[in-house]
């Protein structure tokens, strides 16, 4: 079997010196690299700036990559030969509309910066998805989250969807434990307890593996 996972943070230029960018850590997106490799899968993990080791393992071959439009290419390149894509991500929505070559010097008393839209990699991959292959997003909902994760899996063609939630101390973002829900296409519903992000990562993956031999 063969996976490819996104994970941590995009760093958007600005300047020689600045970038927008955000707190993925990219925690969860090497766990689940790790989890996947124990079960014999081989995994690129195409992984934004994140402070983490590449996983020392020799199933999994990580690529470093910095924007959104870097992940794009590099996820691109293998995503026809996986059989499962996990897009663990934060990629940033929009980018600097332009890159200055020299360093922003400070002028008036406000700055307006210009975003313009990144490439949804998800979705974009989700368009040329073929029957046998499995797909799963994260999502991270602050209202309606049940419905704003199932509007997601349908608008990115996931096979599943994981909720982060938000309401839970010691989930998310930079934090080593995690609690997640996971929906699928029918609606179904399952609740993993707060956990570490290496437990959370082991129960995805035999949820992926179940759900696969039953779809394929
Ligand atoms: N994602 C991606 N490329 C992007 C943005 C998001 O691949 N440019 C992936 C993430 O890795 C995650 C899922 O899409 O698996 C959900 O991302 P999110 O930003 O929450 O979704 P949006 O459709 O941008 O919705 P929202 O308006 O809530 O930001």
């Amino acid at each position: 079997m063969r996976v490819l996972i996104t994970a941590g943070p995009t760093y958007e230029p600005l300047d020689p010196v600045r970038f927008l960018g955000n707190r993925s850590t990219g925690k969860m997106g090497y766990a689940l690299a790790e989890a996947f490799a124990a079960e014999g899968a081989r995994v690129t993990l195409v992984s934004g700036p994140s402070q983490l080791p590449n996983p020392a393992i020799s199933l999994i071959e990580t690529v470093r990559v910095e924007t959104a439009a870097e992940m794009f290419a590099a996820a691109s390149m293998v995503a026809a030969e996986a059989d499962v894509w996990v897009f663990a991500a934060a990629v940033a929505d929009y980018r600097p509309a332009q890159v200055a070559a020299e360093k922003i010097k400070k002028s008036g008393e406000t700055l307006t910066l210009e975003l313009v839209k990144n490439v949804d990699i998800a979705a974009t991959l989700g368009q040329q998805k073929r029957a046998e292959q499995f797909a799963v997003g994260f999502a991270l909902e602050t209202t309606n989250e049940l419905a704003h994760a199932q509007d997601k899996l349908r608008r990115k063609n996931f096979d599943l969807v994981v909720l982060n939630s938000l309401r839970d101390a010691g989930a998310g973002f930079g934090h080593d434990t995690n609690k997640v829900t996971v929906l699928d296409a029918r609606g179904q519903v399952v609740n993993f307890e707060l956990q570490s992000k290496a437990d959370v990562a082991r129960g995805l993956v035999s949820l992926i593996l179940a759900r696969r031999a039953v779809t394929s």
